[in-house]
C-alpha cells in the first residue's frame, strides 16, 4: 500500500539513497520550476518507489524510480541547442523521411526535437531540445516569441512594399499582424530586408514578401526571442548559455530555475 511521508530535510525515503533532491530532479526533468516542483510534491503527486513523498528536501538516488501523477519521470538531462539550420534540411523527427533532418545535426544521443519549424528552403536559427514543458510554452500563443528574419530579395524595394509588409498583408488565413520591417541594404540588383514577426503561419515570411510583389532569393532567421544566431556557422550548433536559458524561460513565463 502507498504511504505518505513528510520526512524532514535530508532524510531519505525508504529505499532512497543519497543523491539529488527530489524537487531538483523533477525540475531537471522539465516538470516545472523549482517552486512548481515543490508544490507538486506538497500536493502528493510524486512517488519514489511505492511511497508518496510530501516532504521537502528528500534525496533520491540513481536507482530510485520517481513517478509524477503515476507517470515515470525521465532521468535524462535536459539539453537545449541553437542550430544554424542549412537550406535543404527539414524539421521533422520522422526517421523514414529521406531528407537530412535538423535533429541529426545536433551532437546528442538524447531524443530531441525542434521547437517550431523553418521550412526546408529557409536557413537560420532553430531551437532543438528535449525540454517538453519549455517547448509547449513557447508554442502557446500567449508566449509566442518575436522572430527576426533577413530576407534577400531581387532588385530595389519600394516604399509601398515596405509599408505593405509593415501594415500586414492578407493571406489565406487572414491578415498578418503588423511587422517591424527595415531595409538593411537597398540596392538596384539585390536588397536585404530585416523583418520581425510574432506569428508563425506556414511559410509566412515567404508569402508576405510574394504578396507585396518582391522576389525572395534567400531567407534566414537570425533571432528567436532572446536567442541570437550570431556568427554560428551554417550546419553548426551550440548549447544555450545559462543566461540564454534563463532569459528564454523567463520569456516563456517559467521562472525560478
Ligand atoms: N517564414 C517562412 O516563410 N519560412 C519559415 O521557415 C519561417 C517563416
Amino acid at each position: 500500500m502507498t504511504r505518505t511521508t513528510s520526512r524532514p530535510e535530508g532524510a531519505a525515503a525508504s529505499g532512497v539513497g543519497a543523491g539529488v533532491r527530489l524537487h531538483k530532479l523533477l525540475a531537471r526533468a522539465g516538470a516545472g520550476s523549482l517552486r512548481e516542483c515543490e508544490r507538486l510534491i506538497r500536493e502528493g503527486r510524486v512517488r519514489v518507489g511505492a511511497q508518496v513523498v510530501t516532504a521537502m528536501g528528500v534525496l533520491v538516488g540513481p536507482d530510485d524510480e520517481v513517478r509524477l501523477d503515476g507517470q515515470p519521470v525521465r532521468r535524462e538531462p535536459l539539453v537545449h541547442f541553437v542550430l544554424h539550420k542549412p537550406r535543404g534540411v527539414v524539421c521533422t523527427n520522422l526517421a523514414q523521411d529521406p531528407r537530412p533532418r535538423a535533429v541529426d545535426l545536433v551532437p546528442t544521443r538524447l531524443r530531441v526535437y525542434t521547437v517550431g519549424r523553418l521550412d526546408s528552403d529557409t536557413e537560420g536559427l532553430l531551437l532543438v531540445t528535449n525540454d517538453g514543458p519549455l517547448s509547449q510554452r513557447l508554442s502557446h500563443p500567449r508566449y509566442k516569441q518575436e522572430k527576426t528574419y533577413l530576407a534577400k530579395v531581387s532588385g530595389a524595394v519600394s516604399r509601398e512594399a515596405l509599408d505593405g509588409l509593415r501594415r500586414g498583408v492578407r493571406l489565406a488565413e487572414g491578415m498578418t499582424l503588423p511587422a517591424r520591417v527595415s531595409l538593411k541594404h537597398g540596392g538596384r540588383q539585390v536588397s536585404t530586408l530585416r523583418i520581425t514577426i510574432r506569428e508563425g503561419m506556414n511559410r509566412q515570411v515567404r508569402r508576405m514578401i510574394a504578396h507585396v510583389g518582391l522576389k525572395l532569393r534567400r531567407l534566414r532567421r537570425v533571432s528567436l526571442g532572446p536567442l541570437r544566431l550570431g556568427s554560428l556557422p551554417r550546419g553548426a550548433s551550440r548549447r544555450l548559455t545559462r543566461g540564454e536559458l534563463t532569459a528564454l524561460r523567463k520569456a516563456a513565463g517559467i521562472s525560478g530555475r
